[in-house]
């Protein structure tokens, strides 16, 4: 298994390229279901979550096309073509959707498009047991008839799903993405209320609009969409991802140094734009860019608690905590959206860091230095976390099962090298 070994304390300088949102393009890669013209996905990042998605969307029989990767793997012209025409799959099956649960966004798409659809259910992962229930009792009132069997979700709509007002009683952003593109081949008007407000929500709702659905109220928590008998194809570009951009932003802050981060947008960025500037960090764009350094050569404690958006984002939640490990004075990390996020908090501590984890906050006492150490990653933003912990860190750190980074982060040894640091993969 790869492993990331880095020597850190080396301000990082320098411009690097933000690719397109992982937690985007994963269910704009499901709607392709919708529909049996192709689907043009353009600024996809090279993830294996993406692959994965791909290969379980190749499953079902739908034809993958990925072009235009140029030879140093830049992310410009790279577009993903998908077509579901012909004799689609009914069944996402166990060993594809266990290697990602947003697998279970191909559920609600497949049942609106075949009348039937059968997924595994995805079961949890490191962060928490993470359930489905929310998405499946609203498919339920969308028509659908769901049983669980085998460790499958079986779901039937024989005479098609019929809109419904629904309200989720909490926000979810993958039962909003499922439920939506079940509701815009629905019979009739669909009312969704409390969905999730996520950039990337609204990214499928406007993709969607593309392929011809009808969709009002996107970028707020309610949404009405009028069913349509059919829909079809559409060239549509991902959005820039917020959470790599909020990484490599810390990336700037937690070594001295200062980043330009291309091709990605502020406007996504508010509550950690908010954070990062109660920390002492400055973030301003310029020509297009976005630019990143501390404000002065301080960093302070803040405290933090992660919201659904545009609160601050959970996804953001390891790498701030890496942070304000070398802030001066206390923080306090509150995690609300997942009940199991602080598997990083061990990691951190065997680097020096001063974190007591207390229910669902953790109290973060900031130290002068940290010191490089072997670590072990979990899960994807964790992993990253101990990527930022070491580069400012003494010494050097060897983090392993790297493979949780590669679900989420593209090629991010070579981006961060580019900018200064000691940084190298090497396989194990
Ligand atoms: C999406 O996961 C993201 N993944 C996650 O990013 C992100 O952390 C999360 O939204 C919150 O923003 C993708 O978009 C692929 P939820 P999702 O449904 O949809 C509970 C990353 O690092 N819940 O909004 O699974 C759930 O357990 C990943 O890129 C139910 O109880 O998140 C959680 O506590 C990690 N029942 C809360 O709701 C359900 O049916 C929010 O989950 C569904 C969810």
């Amino acid at each position: 298994m790869d492993q990331i070994v880095i020597r850190g304390g080396r301000p990082l300088n320098g411009t690097i390229p933000i690719a397109g949102s992982k937690n985007a393009a994963l269910p704009l890669m499901a709607a392709c279901l919708l529909t049996d013209e192709t689907l043009t996905l353009a600024n996809p990042p090279h993830l294996a979550d993406i692959s994965t998605m791909a290969d379980l969307l190749a499953e079902l029989g739908v034809t993958v096309d990925m072009d235009g990767v140029s030879g140093n793997g830049e992310q410009a012209g790279r577009v993903l073509r998908l077509t579901a025409d012909g004799d689609i799959g009914r069944t996402a099956p166990y060993d594809l959707v266990r290697r990602m649960r947003a697998s279970v966004l191909v559920l609600g798409p497949a049942l609106a498009r075949f009348g039937e659809a059968r997924v595994s259910l995805p079961g949890g992962c490191a962060i928490g047991t993470r359930p489905v229930d929310l998405h499946l009792e609203a498919l339920r009132q969308l028509g659908a008839e769901i049983e669980l069997e085998e460790g499958y979700i079986s779901a039937k709509a024989p005479d098609g799903l019929a809109g419904a007002h629904i309200t989720f009683p909490s926000v979810s952003v993958g039962a909003s993405e499922n439920i939506l593109m079940a509701a815009v081949l629905a019979e009739g008007e669909t009312q969704l209320a409390n969905v999730a407000r996520e950039p990337e929500v609204s990214d499928l709702a406007h993709c969607l609009v593309a392929m011809g659905a009808e969709i009002d109220g996107i970028g707020t928590d309610t949404l009405v969409v009028r069913g349509r008998t059919s829909l079809h194809g559409a060239d549509y570009s991902v959005i820039p991802d917020r959470i790599e951009t909020g990484t490599y932003a810390v990336a700037a802050a937690i070594t001295g140094g200062e980043l330009r981060l291309r091709n990605s947008r502020m406007d996504f960025l508010d509550s950690v734009v908010d954070t990062l500037g109660r920390a002492g960090v400055s973030v301003t764009e310029a020509d297009g860019d976005i630019l990143v350094k501390r404000t002065d050569n301080r960093l302070d404690g803040i405290d933090v608690m992660t919201e659904p958006y545009p609160g601050f984002p959970t996804d953001m939640q390891a790498q701030i905590m890496a942070l304000l490990a070398v802030s001066d004075g206390a923080s306090m990390i509150t995690e609300t959206i997942f009940e199991n996020r602080f598997m990083h908090v061990p990691e951190l501590n065997r680097m020096g860091a001063d974190i007591n984890v207390h229910g669902s906050s953790a109290i973060v006492r900031g130290v002068p230095e940290l010191s490089g150490a072997h670590l072990m990653a979990t899960d994807l933003r964790a992993s990253v976390s101990l990527v930022l912990a070491g580069l400012a860190a003494k010494g050097e750190t060897v983090i392993n099962r790297v493979y949780h980074l590669d679900r989420g982060y593209e090629r991010v040894e070579e981006k961060l090298a580019a900018c200064g640091a000691e940084i190298s993969r090497v396989g194990g």
